[in-house]
C-alpha cells in the first residue's frame, strides 16, 4: 500500500472478557497483514453520555470522533441482543455521524450465545452503514457460541480467526483502493455524469 491506510475497530460491548472485543482484534490483525496501521476502539475506555443532541460537545464524544475521524476503514463489531446489534455500540455511532462515515469501508463483524450467530445485528448494521452513506462490504464474520468457539483450545478458533482476519484484510484493501488517485478520479466523473445519459436521444 503506497498510501499509509487506517483501520479502526470498534467494539460494540463493554463486558470484561467480551468476545465482541476478541473479534475485532482479530479482524484488525488482518487489516495489518494487508499493511494497514489499525487503532482499536474500546468504547470501555470512554465515558460516553447517551445521545440527546446536546451532549455532542463533551470531551468523550470529541476524543471518540478524533480517534475514528482520521479512519479509511471501520471495523464494526457487535454482540448479538434479542435479534440485534449492542446498544453501546449504537450510541457511539449516534455520538458520530457523516464526518466519521460517509464514504468509508465498512467490515462488520459480530458475536453470539446461541447458535444462530449475529446475523440479525450484523443485517442491522448494515441499514445503519447505508443511512451514513458508508460502503460496508458483503463479508462479514459471525460468531455463533463465541465463548466455545473463540476459546484458545477450541478446535473451530482457526476457523472463525480466518473469517474474522479475512474482514480486516478486505476493508484494508477496498479502503486503499478507494483512496487511489484513479478511484476519486472515477467516482467524481461519476458524481458528474448525467443520471440517465441515454434520455435525450
Ligand atoms: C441483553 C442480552 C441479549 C442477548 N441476546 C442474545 C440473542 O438474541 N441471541 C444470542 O444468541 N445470544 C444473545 N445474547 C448472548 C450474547 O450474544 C453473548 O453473551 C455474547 O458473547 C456477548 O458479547 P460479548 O462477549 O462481546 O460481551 C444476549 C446477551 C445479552 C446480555
Amino acid at each position: 500500500m503506497a498510501q499509509e491506510i487506517i483501520v479502526a475497530g470498534i467494539v460494540g460491548s463493554l463486558r470484561e472478557d467480551s468476545k465482541t472485543r476478541i473479534a475485532v482484534r482479530t479482524a484488525l490483525e488482518g487489516a495489518a497483514e494487508s499493511g494497514a496501521v489499525t487503532r482499536l476502539i474500546d468504547l470501555r475506555d470512554y465515558d460516553l453520555p447517551y445521545c440527546n443532541e446536546d451532549e455532542e460537545d463533551s470531551t468523550a464524544v470529541q476524543r471518540l470522533q478524533r480517534d475514528v475521524g482520521p479512519a479509511h476503514g471501520l471495523i464494526l463489531g457487535t454482540p448479538e441482543y434479542h435479534g440485534g446489534y449492542s446498544g453501546i455500540l449504537k450510541n457511539a455511532i449516534d455520538l458520530m455521524g457523516f464526518d466519521e462515515f460517509e464514504g468509508k469501508i465498512v467490515g462488520l463483524v459480530g458475536v453470539s450465545g446461541g447458535s444462530l450467530g449475529a446475523s440479525q445485528a450484523l443485517q442491522g448494521l448494515r441499514i445503519i452503514g447505508r443511512a451514513l452513506h458508508a460502503w460496508v462490504i458483503p463479508q462479514q464474520a459471525s460468531i455463533p457460541q463465541a465463548s466455545e468457539n473463540l476459546a484458545i483450545d477450541s478446535p473451530n478458533r482457526d476457523y472463525f480467526e480466518r473469517r474474522l482476519r479475512e474482514v480486516g484484510r478486505q476493508v484494508a484493501r477496498f479502503a486503499a483502493l478507494h483512496s487511489s488517485d484513479e478511484a476519486i478520479e472515477f467516482l467524481r466523473a461519476w458524481e458528474e455524469a448525467p443520471s440517465n445519459p441515454g434520455a435525450d436521444d
